[in-house]
C-alpha cells in the first residue's frame, strides 16, 4: 500500500515536535493522577493531523504474533506504521524489541499497544471466571484483576480482552466457563469488579492495564449451546438480561470493548449497527474503541453478510469496529475504500483517535518499554499464589453435605484419592491459561499430602483415563482400572473421587452435546459410591454436568471448578476444614440436558403455580433445577430472619430498605451470601418470577450475629418494557425475599404508587 498523506507544513511539524516533547509532563502526571480529558485530546489531535491515510489504518490493524505466520516480517509492517496492536504476545524482552522498532523506527514513533487474553490470571492462574463469580464476591475477583494486571503490566501487556460478561443460560456452551453465569445483576457486580481491578482508579494507573468487555453482545444466547451459532434475542431480553453488564463496565469506564462473532437476529455483532453505534455509543456514551473478535471482520464474508473483504470492512468500519484483530482486512481496504470515498479521512481520524488516546491515557508513549529485569519478580510473588489459594476456597461450592462427612478429620489414618483428575496439573488451569505454566500447578494429590501427616497413607488410584476425543466412548480404559479403584477405596477410611471435565472441555469451540461425566466416569462413580465407604465426590469443571444419580447416590458433593495454580493445596483445605466453602451457584444447575434452557427469572405462565389440573411446564418429570440459582452449603448454618422493609408504600423514584438479622447458629465460623429478590406483581409487561436485586457475602463466627440491609430504589425497580420501549418504573406491588438461595422463603410487600 502507497502513502496517500504527505508530512504537513512547517507549522504542522512544529506542533508535532512540541506533542512529542510534552513526555516530561505527562511522565509526571502519569505516576499519580489520570491526564485531563483535554490534554489527551489535544495530543491524539496532534498526532492525527501528522499522521498519513496509511499510519492511521496501521493504528487499527492488530497482528497476531503467534500462530499466524506473515508473510511480511513484524519489524517491517511496524516501521512502515502498518500495525498499531500485536496480541499473544507475552515474552517481555519481544515486545520491548518490537516496542523499540516502533518508538525509534517508525516515523510517527507511537508505541504498540499490546494484548492478550488475561483471563484468570497471568503467570498466577487463578480460578475461572465461572469460579471467581460463584464467590459472590467483588473485592475478591477485584483484587485477583488487580494482580493479573499487575504481572500482565510487568510483562509489557497493557490490554486484557477480559471481562467476559456473556450471560448464559444454555450451559452446554462452554463458554459458559468465561462468564458469571445466567443474572444480569450479579454479572454486572462481578463486571464493575473485575473493570477496576483490571484498569484501576483510573485508566493508565500505574501497574495497571486496559481491559475489555466482551463479547458485544449475546454471544452467550447462541442457538442451542452451540458455539458461534446464530443469537435470536427479543430487544426485550437484550436490554434487560444481555446488555446490563456491558452497561456496567461502560459506566465503570471500561476503554475498550471487543464485538462478538455471531449473528444478533440475523446480523453478525460485528457488523451490527444497532448494537456498536446506537446502544453502545448513542445510549451509553461509550468513548474508547471496539476491537472485533479475531478474524471477525473478515469473517463477515463467511457469515455471507459481505460479498468481499472491501465490503466487509466497508460494513465492520462503518458499523463501529474501530480495530481489526487479526485478518489484516483493513490493512488491505481501508485505503481504497477512502480513496474511492466510500468512507472520510473524518471518518477515519474518529476511528483512530479513541485507540490514540488509549495509548496516551495509558502512559505507553513515555514507558514503552518494560523493566525485564523486574518481571519474574513480580509474576513469581508469593502474595499471588497465596491469593490464588484463598479465591480457590472462596468458589468453591459444596452442592451436598448430608451426613456431615466434610469437613474430614486430619487423624484417619488413610486416604483413597481416586480419579482422572486427581493427579493432574494442567486441567486445573482451566481454559484461557496461556501464561501460566502447569508445572507450577499444585495436583490435588500433592494438596492432600502438604496437608496430611506423614503417617496418613494416601493411595491413588485413576481409575479411568479422560480425553475430549473419547467422551462418548468406552475407550478410556478398562474394567480393570475401576476395580483397582474400588479396591483402593475399600482399603481407605474415606475415598475423596475426582471427577469432571479437562481444560479443553469448556471454553471457546467447546460447546457439548450432553452434559454427562465423560468417558468412563460415570461407570467408575458407581462402582466406588457401591463400597459404601465414606465418599466425597470433587467436581473439577466449567459447567454444570449431569449429576443427578450422585445428587441421590452419593452423600457429598463439593464443586471446586478449574481452582487454578494452588487447586490442590485449596481443596486440601476446604476437605479437612482449613477453610468453609462459601460459594453459591451463579446458574442454575439442571438435572439433565433436557431442562435447558433453565434460569430461575423465569416468568410466571397463565395457570398458577401450584395448580394439578392444567400442568405449567413438563408432567413427565421436574421443572425445577436439581440445585437452585444462588445455592451452596457449608459447615455451619445460619439463620436469616427478621425481614423488615423501612415503606409499606414509596412514590415512584424512593427509596425501600429491606433488612434482616443474619446469625451463624452452627459451630464453626463461617460465611453466607444473602440473597435478596423481588418481583413485580403487575405491569405494562410481565416481570421475572424472582429477580436478584441485592446480595452480601459475610463472614460470622459461631453464635456472630449481624444486621443487613439493602436498598431498593429506581435502579434496581426500573425495567425495560417491551409495550413502551422505555426504561420504567411503574406503580405495582412488590414482593421482597431474602434468603440464601433463589428460593428463599423470608418475604414481605411494598406498594410503589404513582
Ligand atoms: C475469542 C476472544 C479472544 C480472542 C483473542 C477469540 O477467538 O473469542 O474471546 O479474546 O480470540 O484470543
Amino acid at each position: 500500500m502507497t502513502s496517500r498523506r504527505r508530512p504537513g507544513s512547517l507549522l504542522r511539524n512544529l506542533t508535532f515536535v512540541i506533542a512529542c516533547l510534552s513526555p516530561f509532563v505527562q511522565a509526571q502526571s502519569h505516576e499519580t493522577s489520570a491526564p485531563s480529558e483535554a490534554a489527551v485530546q489535544q495530543r491524539a489531535n496532534t498526532l492525527l493531523h501528522h499522521m498519513t491515510t496509511d499510519e492511521k489504518i496501521g493504528q487499527l490493524t492488530q497482528l497476531f504474533y503467534q500462530y499466524f505466520p506473515d508473510t511480511v516480517s513484524f519489524e517491517e509492517r511496524i516501521r512502515k506504521g502498518q500495525v498499531g496492536s500485536f496480541l499473544f504476545i507475552t515474552d517481555p524482552v519481544a515486545i520491548n524489541h518490537l516496542q523499540h522498532v516502533a518508538v525509534e523506527e517508525s516515523r510517527m514513533h507511537i508505541p504498540l499497544l499490546i494484548g492478550f487474553d488475561v483471563i484468570h490470571g497471568f503467570r498466577t492462574t487463578f480460578p475461572v471466571p465461572l469460579a471467581l463469580a460463584s464467590s459472590w464476591d467483588p473485592s475478591l475477583i477485584e483484587h485477583v484483576q488487580t494482580v493479573a494486571a499487575h504481572e500482565a503490566s510487568a510483562a509489557g501487556v497493557r490490554w486484557a480482552f477480559t471481562p467476559m460478561v456473556d450471560i448464559a443460560r444454555d450451559p452446554r456452551w462452554g463458554r459458559i466457563v468465561e462468564g458469571a453465569g445466567e443474572d444480569p445483576y450479579l454479572d454486572a457486580a462481578v463486571t464493575r469488579a473485575q473493570v477496576r481491578g483490571l484498569q484501576g482508579p483510573y485508566l493508565g494507573s500505574p501497574e495497571h492495564v486496559l481491559a475489555c468487555v466482551k463479547h458485544f453482545a449475546a454471544y452467550g444466547a447462541a442457538d442451542g449451546g452451540r458455539d458461534y451459532d446464530s443469537s435470536y434475542v427479543s430487544e426485550d431480553l437484550l436490554r434487560n438480561v444481555y446488555f446490563p453488564p456491558f452497561h456496567a463496565a461502560i459506566d465503570a469506564g471500561v476503554g475498550s470493548v471487543m464485538s462478538a462473532y455471531m449473528d444478533l437476529n440475523d446480523v453478525p455483532a460485528s457488523g451490527n449497527t444497532f448494537l456498536l453505534q446506537q446502544v453502545l455509543r448513542k445510549e451509553w456514551g461509550f468513548s474508547g474503541f471496539v476491537v472485533s473478535d479475531a478474524f471477525a471482520v473478515q469473517d463477515l464474508t463467511t457469515h455471507g453478510f459481505a460479498s468481499d473483504p472491501q465490503e466487509a470492512t466497508y460494513r465492520a468500519f462503518s458499523a463501529g469496529v474501530n480495530m481489526d484483530m487479526g485478518s489484516k482486512t483493513y490493512l488491505a481496504n481501508l485505503g481504497n475504500l477512502i480513496e474511492d470515498k466510500k468512507l472520510s479521512t473524518a471518518q477515519l481520524d474518529n476511528m483512530v483517535r479513541p485507540v490514540l488516546e488509549a495509548k496516551i491515557r495509558l502512559g505507553l508513549f513515555e514507558h514503552p518499554y518494560v523493566d525485564v529485569a523486574q518481571t519474574e519478580a513480580v509474576l513469581k510473588a508469593p502474595e499471588s499464589r497465596a491469593l490464588a489459594r484463598l479465591a480457590a476456597q472462596r468458589t468453591a461450592v459444596l452442592l451436598r453435605n448430608e451426613s456431615h462427612t466434610l469437613p474430614l478429620s486430619k487423624s484417619l489414618s488413610s486416604l483413597a484419592l481416586i480419579g482422572p483428575l486427581a493427579n493432574v496439573q494442567k486441567p486445573l488451569q482451566g481454559p484461557w491459561s496461556f501464561a501460566g505454566e502447569p508445572k507450577d500447578v499444585v495436583t490435588i494429590l500433592q494438596g492432600l499430602r502438604n496437608k496430611l501427616p506423614a503417617s496418613t497413607r494416601i493411595e491413588y488410584a485413576q481409575g479411568t483415563d479422560l480425553k475430549r476425543e473419547y467422551q462418548n466412548d468406552d475407550n478410556t480404559g478398562s474394567d480393570a482400572e475401576i476395580e483397582k479403584a474400588v479396591q483402593t477405596a475399600m482399603h481407605a477410611d474415606a475415598t475423596v473421587l475426582v471427577l469432571g471435565e479437562l481444560d479443553d472441555m469448556s471454553g471457546e469451540a467447546a460447546s457439548r452435546s450432553s452434559l454427562d461425566l465423560a468417558g468412563r466416569q460415570q461407570r467408575l462413580l458407581e462402582a466406588v459410591a457401591a463400597t459404601g465407604k465414606p465418599l466425597v465426590l470433587v467436581l473439577v469443571n466449567g459447567r454444570p454436568l449431569n449429576i443427578s444419580w450422585a445428587a441421590a447416590h452419593v452423600s457429598t458433593i463439593l464443586d471446586v471448578w478449574y481452582p487454578g495454580i494452588e487447586g490442590g493445596n485449596a481443596v486440601a483445605d476446604l476437605l479437612f476444614g482449613d477453610a468453609n466453602p462459601g460459594g453459591k451457584l451463579t446458574f442454575s444447575w439442571p438435572r439433565s440436558e433436557d431442562q435447558i434452557p433453565i434460569y430461575y427469572a423465569h416468568n410466571l405462565t397463565h395457570v398458577p403455580e401450584t395448580s394439578k389440573d392444567f400442568v405449567s411446564r413438563y408432567w413427565d418429570g421436574p421443572s425445577s433445577p436439581l440445585y437452585p440459582f444462588g445455592y451452596g452449603l457449608n459447615y455451619t448454618s445460619f439463620a436469616i430472619s427478621n425481614l423488615k422493609l423501612s415503606h409499606r408504600q414509596v412514590g415512584a423514584g424512593e427509596r425501600v430498605e429491606a433488612s434482616v438479622d443474619v446469625e451463624n447458629t452452627g459451630s464453626k465460623a463461617g460465611d453466607e451470601v444473602v440473597q435478596l429478590y423481588i418481583h413485580q406483581r403487575s405491569g405494562s409487561a410481565s416481570r421475572p418470577v424472582r429477580q436478584l436485586k441485592g446480595f452480601r457475602r459475610i463472614t460470622l463466627a459461631p453464635g456472630g450475629k449481624t444486621t443487613l440491609s439493602f436498598a431498593l430504589g429506581k435502579d434496581e425497580l426500573s425495567y425495560w418494557s417491551p409495550s413502551t420501549q422505555a426504561w420504567v418504573e411503574e406503580p405495582a406491588e412488590f414482593d421482597v425475599w431474602v434468603g440464601e438461595d433463589s428460593t428463599a422463603s423470608l418475604h414481605d410487600t411494598f406498594t410503589v404508587h404513582p
